[in-house]
């Protein structure tokens, strides 16, 4: 069921909505007026209210703070030319929470909590979703533990909640990558594949390393021998090797099950383009990129898209793309632009009317 429940409501007095430019609109800066909470407690969902946007108490002790049980999501809504709202494929989100949820040991949100929730809520504060080309409402569930208590077991209370942010473009300019051969963000049996906190944590000293050196972000590679390419910084990664567009395989549950990669191999299949999930070396890459072989690299994420990478460095060696004549990644890009402003066939369903 995705329809609305009983939530009890509280509006904000005044909006904020003219205190805010949406001609400039840094990603995950600004919050709309309202936001859902619900309250975990007992074996089961309460309190699920809609109020205005506020900031939480805590205890010093809460769980999530010490452990980490801790997952979100993220996920995008958009006006369609008419000016109706719209949600990308949030049930696929739905889903992901709660394999998230199962893996860090929380309990499932119900679907008329987390979908129910969040159609209220965007029609509560439907006026913030931006209009313009690349902009649109970042929605953000999140769930953590709350128990005020230090043991380390799986917390017996939790919070939901849902904020909202409109949103501009995530990465403005096509990237530098680094090859990260010391850390690891994921290995088979672990959480690579939820959306967890940790996983996020555990990536940023790579990335800040990489930083100083002059790159936007990390190509992650295994745990075992650096060399099988996974995730590029927060997204899946693409290659597109003698026109075949390649990417990691998910089987090993290292890797996030991208909504936007599962949407651009379909988008694809449908542009009679092969892809392949597979596994991918860095070797691989190296050799195509030495045979003139390989035309384009991006990652695919919710938050920025389509992310062009202009350079990848391993081991020293600068493989550079001209992504000015990226062909395939604009051409996906725009086909996932047509259907999410209403211009092109849904004939998926992946529009979701508010
Ligand atoms: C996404 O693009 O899906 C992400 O996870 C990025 C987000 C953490 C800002």
């Amino acid at each position: 069921m995705t329809g609305a429940m009983d939530i009890s409501v509280t509006k904000v007095e005044r909006s904020k909505l003219q205190d805010i430019n949406l001609n400039d609109l840094p990603f995950g800066k600004y919050f709309t007026d309202h936001m859902l909470e619900a309250d975990y407690e007992n074996g089961e969902w309460k309190n699920v209210e809609i109020k205005p946007y506020q900031p939480l108490l805590m205890e010093p002790s809460m769980a999530a703070l010490h452990y980490g049980q801790s997952i979100f999501e993220g996920i995008k809504a958009y006006v369609d030319k008419d000016g109706n709202p719209f949600i990308f494929r949030p049930i696929e989100n739905f889903k992901r929470f709660n394999k998230s949820a199962a893996r860090m040991n929380m309990p499932i949100v119900p679907e008329e909590i987390f979908m129910g929730g969040m159609r209220q809520l965007i029609s509560l504060d439907r006026a913030w979703i931006p209009a313009k080309k690349d902009h649109s409402l970042y929605i953000r569930p999140v769930m953590f533990s709350t128990d005020a208590m230090l043991g380390v077991r799986p917390s017996e209370t939790y919070k939901f909640l849902i904020i909202l942010c409109p949103s501009g473009p995530y990465f403005a300019a096509p990237m530098k990558i680094m090859v990260e051969e010391k850390y690891t963000r994921a290995a088979p049996g672990g959480v690579g594949f939820a959306k967890n906190a940790g996983n996020y944590g555990g990536s940023m000293l790579a990335a800040t390393e990489a930083n100083k050196k002059g790159y936007n972000q990390v190509l992650w590679t295994d745990a075992f021998e650096h060399k099988w390419l996974q995730e590029v910084g927060m997204m899946n990664v693409f290659f597109i090797i003698n026109n075949v567009a390649i990417t990691p395989a998910l089987d090993e549950g290292t890797i996030l099950e991208g909504v936007t990669r599962e949407s651009v191999i379909s988008g694809f299949q449908e542009m009679g383009i092969t892809v392949e999930e597979r596994k991918i070396s860095i070797d691989e890459v190296v050799e195509a990129y030495k045979n003139g072989k390989i035309s384009e690299v991006f990652g695919t994420g919710t938050a920025a898209v389509i992310a062009p990478i202009k350079e990848l460095n391993y081991k020293g060696f600068a493989m550079n793309f001209d992504t000015d004549s990226y062909k395939i990644s604009s051409a996906i890009k725009t086909w996932l632009t047509e259907i999410r402003e209403g211009k092109r066939e849904d004939k998926y369903g992946w529009m979701f009317r508010v």
